[in-house]
């Protein structure tokens, strides 16, 4: 496959002029900022983790804070973020981070690769953000710009075929280390805001006079992905016990499974389970079910509100919790929105 002319050096110019320069965690060489804005942006808007990023940090300013915090703390702070194993795998790797590496981030791709939660992307991200590693990303916005410039076809569905694109990522590093952190924002930038999904801007494109895709006139027909993600559905009954002091029955999560680690009104897989795990509850109230949407599976959320005293407890793990202590705990978002409207 012959590499687009120049391809590197177009990104890098480009990017110096129209890419996004001040966004938080840019300007900075601290693979902690970096490392936590990279986990924090996998799967969520910029304009959210504008929001996150900076009371996080005010929070746990660095990994030695981050280690030392309680899980609960750290996954009350993501509350709202979703994807929660995310928070889970942040606060084990701050914890490798200071048992295995002496409270210092590995500066190589491939031994950051090795911690919880971060992958080839994520490791490549780091290593040239903070240390002018020449390693590639390649995260969805990439994988459409790369395939889209090298007329690249095959489906990615196929690992050998992902595979080879990691290797095309490698060919079209810029030579020099010290264009590293500025090619690497300029992927991510003109995938987040140029060579979009379903209107590509070609027209603001610096790499439209070597792009094959362009020449082909097609630039929507890649990347070329066959698998569509299977999708489940599940119906959850939600025990919602209310005492006389207006306290609720909140049980902590597993630590797998839906909600991991997260403090959750008590989950249960029929009308009838509900009922029963709270006899002393009267006068069940059926809020409207709605569909809550993740990421493989539909949940199709039941919750039943009962009232009782104090003195009786629902027959399941759990604790009364006021309400002013869940806005800082890690709820569920469904659950959050359901017990603060
Ligand atoms: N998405 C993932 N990483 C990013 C970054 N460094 N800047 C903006 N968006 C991103």
């Amino acid at each position: 496959m012959t590499l687009p002319e120049g391809f590197a050096r177009r990104m890098v110019a480009w990017q110096r002029l129209h890419g996004r320069q001040s966004l938080p965690w840019q300007n900075t060489q601290d693979p902690y900022r970096v490392w936590l804005s990279e986990i924090m942006l996998q799967q969520t808007q910029v304009s959210t983790v504008l929001d996150y990023f900076p009371r996080f940090l005010g929070r746990f300013p660095d990994v030695a804070a981050l280690a030392a915090a309680p899980q609960d703390d750290v996954l009350a702070l993501w509350s709202g973020l979703g994807y929660y194993s995310r928070a889970r795998n942040l606060h084990k790797c701050a914890q490798e981070v200071m048992g295995r590496f002496g409270g210092a981030f590995p500066r190589r791709a491939e031994e950051l690769q090795t911690l919880p939660g971060i992958g080839r992307s994520t490791a490549a991200a780091v290593a040239a953000f903070c240390f002018g590693e020449r390693s590639a990303i390649l995260d969805g916005n990439v994988k459409r710009v790369l395939t889209r410039v090298l007329g690249y076809g095959a489906d990615l569905a196929v690992s050998k075929n992902e595979k080879a694109l990691w290797a095309l990522a490698e060919d079209l590093l810029p030579a020099q280390a010290a264009d590293m952190p500025r090619y690497t924002q300029a992927l991510m930038d003109l995938g987040a805001t140029v060579c979009l999904p379903r209107k590509a801007q070609c027209e603001a494109c610096p790499v439209i006079t070597v792009c094959q895709a362009q020449a082909q006139g097609e630039p929507l027909a890649y990347p070329v992905k066959t698998r569509k993600l299977k999708r489940s559905s599940a119906t959850l009954w939600l025990l919602w016990a209310v005492n006389a002091q207006g306290q609720v029955w909140l049980q902590k999560r597993p630590e797998s499974g839906i909600w991991a680690g997260l403090f959750s009104l008590p989950v249960f897989e029929s009308e009838l389970e509900v009922l029963a795990a709270w006899p002393q509850g009267t006068a069940p109230q059926y809020i409207t079910p709605w569909k809550h949407v993740l990421t493989h599976r539909d949940l199709h959320l039941h919750p039943v509100r009962l009232h009782g005293c104090a003195q009786s407890a629902p027959a399941c793990e759990g604790q009364w919790v006021d309400a002013d202590a869940w806005p800082a705990m890690g709820l569920p978002a469904p659950v959050r929105t359901l017990l603060m409207s």
